[in-house]
């Protein structure tokens, strides 16, 4: 017992003398600075949070107490950085825990923090602990210098006797002090993905969220924008944009409040999950990952484009592969013989990979629409007698790749996996179960359901290691919510379903690091970037109208770049040319999903040279650095410019939508290049037999003119575009 005493003294002396000594922490990129101070209260605050300080000084004098009361008193109350509950702040807490002896309340010091370099960054972790139960929180921060990107995450520990409830538990906390704040939401619903509105925030809370449960998004994503004084705008002004690594429900709090200050908690969804955290067990809350640009969201998106590339996309800075896939070419119905011809229309087209979509597996319940079959991961022995073998080689002899669709976290009822366990599906014993594109998810919490995952995906690539690519769905949120297998534990089902996804997905890279991967989620229900850690690429919508496209497109460019948004050409909107249709998924990660039949010999020709002409611009497009020009919700046009990282190279996409009858048009400015180098400005992805009216086309131009004065390049007919590229000239 003394031995305990003496133990606990000396480690609240250690505490109390590491507090003292480290008052402040700061976390720096080259661009921003989140400094944190420990109070005379032993407590940790967030005194600073802004542009980069310039003198090392000027940090001494910050202060932890910036609240200040309308009559100018200061308060005792402090930006807390991992606020808890049950204590003076009246505000939304990050963390709320039920002790074991009831007890609602915790409040947190400081006990240490270290720093260490990590790849592309500063990693800072500092561990608080609550002085009447053995509650222990560490926080986590990753500042990516260069790329003005900081990422955080918090760990909740105990040592209490029985386990814990938590009841909320953010990734991070983040306040503001300004005169107004501009919400930017990126909301929607299926085929309508990244719908982009702003408001401004008043006084209470403002909350975006979703209760998918096995995605993020459909109705809402999860990554947002506040503009700071001012609404966000593309090159100007004082921007947060920050987003949720989680592949499930989540919870972004806006909260102004009395004194018109903003808190921003990005935080798992709480709903229905109050957790049950056993002792010495680490509950990891997901990333939060923002940047802080002072010039506007296109200098934000470019510090993301360029932080994920480097270090969170799987293969973020590997060469993507174009495609041919057949799902609207054929649905469900197909043979050998069909899908052997697209894969020689794949070649035909130019493309790297012929991608097999849903529809090839189940025997006893065949795949052959949406009502039976998943579960069951055996090639249909009707639809294709000689299985993924002859696939394989039919596409090697057509010169092209072989890719597969899989969605292996669901389940059809008509399945054999389900008749052999009913048990493994999510859904409750006693009431009706209602359907979502008539299946059910796989109860992903039960660590047998994920061998079961993982090993449909092993087993398909150990078998067949001429598969090059996967396209990996997920048609259904979470229905029915109960799991047979967590029993009386039903509050942690959908967290630890979710980090059973990651577990089974962590393994697939693992084991096969070299397979690039499309997330999809009935569209662009699944984006986010811990998902993305797994995955090459994601499929941006079901709705591949060209026209609305490029909203969900300029959407998505806001946090995630080219190379991980893929766009493909279809039949949606057949009053478009197919020329606009290619020239608006040439601006993502090209692919197509059309019939080379359903396309004039000049059409087939205009895609054949657009692949040839995207392949070639790559290192601008997937490698490069994205300028947003002109928006399609500011005006009835859309430009965008990609520069190669030498400025030798690069590519103008403008789009005319509906513009209006003797619209007025302006140059449109090019942003990024070198001014001082000469460019020559070329149309390409002509039409057969057309030439370019574009004025400037085939003259040299400084970078300087091009960004000044501009090219003339919108027109005033519907549906049209123009693609233009532009090459410094020796
Ligand atoms: C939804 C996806 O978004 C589509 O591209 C397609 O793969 C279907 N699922 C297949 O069922």
């Amino acid at each position: 017992m003394k031995n305990i005493i003496l133990t606990a003294m000396l480690l609240l002396l250690a505490t109390t003398m590491n507090a003292m000594e480290k008052k402040l922490i700061r976390i720096s990129t080259d661009r921003t600075d989140l400094v944190l101070q420990v109070a005379e209260n032993g407590r940790l605050y967030q005194s600073y949070l802004g542009e980069k300080l310039l003198h090392v000084s000027d940090l001494e004098a910050l202060s932890w107490d910036v609240y200040a009361a309308t009559d100018g008193s200061v308060s005792q109350r402090g930006w807390e950085v991992y606020s808890g509950s049950g204590n003076e702040d009246f505000f939304e807490p990050a963390v709320a825990i039920t002790h074991n002896d009831g007890n609602p309340s915790t409040w947190l010091y400081y006990v240490s923090s270290t720093q260490q370099l990590v790849p592309g960054g500063m990693q800072t972790d500092i561990t608080l602990r609550d002085d009447q139960y053995p509650v222990e929180v560490i926080l986590h921060y990753v500042a990516y210098a260069k790329e003005n990107v900081i990422k955080t995450w918090s760990e909740i520990r105990h040592q209490e006797k029985k386990p814990i409830q938590l009841s909320t538990y953010a990734s991070t906390m983040l306040y503001f002090c300004r005169n107004a704040y501009y919400l930017t939401e990126f909301s929607g619903d299926w085929a309508k993905e990244a719908q982009m509105s702003s408001q401004q925030l008043q006084p209470g809370k403002k909350i975006l969220d979703t209760k998918l449960g096995s995605r993020a998004a459909m109705h809402m994503q999860p990554f947002f924008m506040v503009g700071l004084d001012q609404p966000a705008s593309e090159r100007q002004g004082e921007v947060l944009m920050g987003t949720l690594g989680w592949t499930g429900n989540f919870r972004t709090t806006f909260e102004v409040d009395n004194v018109g200050n903003l808190r921003i908690i990005p935080a798992i969804n709480p709903y229905a999950s109050v957790y049950s955290l056993q002792p010495n067990d680490a509950f990891t809350t997901p990333e939060f990952i923002f940047t802080l640009s002072t010039e506007g969201a296109g200098q934000g998106s470019r510090n993301l484009h360029e932080w994920a590339r480097r270090y969170q996309l799987k293969d973020g800075m590997e060469d993507r592969m174009t495609l041919l896939n057949n799902w609207e070419n054929t649905y469900f119905n197909f043979d050998q013989a069909k899908l052997e011809d697209l894969m020689k229309e794949a070649k035909e087209l130019g493309v790297d990979l012929f991608l097999l979509d849903d529809g090839w597996f189940g025997n006893k319940h065949p795949r052959n629409d949406d009502h039976a079959g998943l579960g069951d991961w055996e090639v249909n022995h009707q639809k294709l007698p000689g299985g993924i073998q002859a696939l394989t080689k039919a596409a090697k002899e057509a010169g092209v790749k072989f890719g597969i669709w899989i969605e292996p976290e669901m389940v059809n009822p008509k399945s054999e996996l389900f008749e052999r366990h009913p048990d493994w599906a999510i859904h409750y014993p006693n009431r009706k179960t209602y359907y979502y594109r008539n299946q059910l998810v796989l109860d992903l919490s039960n660590p047998e359901v994920q061998d079961y995952v993982y090993g449909v995906v092993d087993k398909l690539l150990t078998e067949n290691p001429e598969i090059a690519y996967f396209k990996w769905d997920c048609n259904s949120p979470i229905t029915n919510i109960y799991s047979p297998y967590l029993k009386e534990q039903q509050g942690q089902l959908y967290i630890d379903h979710v980090r059973g996804v990651y577990n089974v997905m962590r393994r697939v890279k693992e084991n096969h690091p070299d397979i690039p991967m499309m997330l999809c989620s009935g569209g662009g229900g699944r984006c986010d970037y811990e998902a993305l850690k797994y995955f090459t690429e994601f499929w941006c919508s079901d709705n591949t109208d060209p026209v609305e496209r490029l909203y969900i497109q300029w959407g998505f460019s806001h946090f995630f770049p080219t190379k991980a948004m893929c766009a493909h050409v279809t039949s949606w909107n057949k009053n478009a040319s197919v020329k606009f249709r290619t020239d608006v998924a040439s601006m993502c990660k090209l692919g197509f999903d059309i019939g080379l039949k359903e396309m004039s010999a000049d059409e087939l020709n205009y895609c054949r040279q657009a692949v040839t002409n995207w392949k070639r611009l790559k290192p601008a497009i997937l490698e490069g650095t994205q300028y947003r020009l002109i928006s399609p919700y500011e005006s009835n046009h859309m430009a965008v410019n990609y520069v190669s990282a030498s400025q030798d190279k690069a590519v103008l996409f403008a789009y005319d939508i509906h513009p209006r009858y003797q619209e007025k048009l302006v140059p449109v400015k090019l942003q990024g290049l070198d001014a001082d180098k000469m460019y020559k400005v070329e149309e390409i992805n002509l039409m057969p037999g057309t030439k370019s009216h574009l004025k400037e086309h085939g003259k040299i131009f400084s970078g300087d003119y091009l960004m000044k004065i501009g090219l003339n390049i919108f027109g005033t007919r519907s549906m049209q575009s123009r693609v233009v590229e532009l090459t410094v000239q020796p």
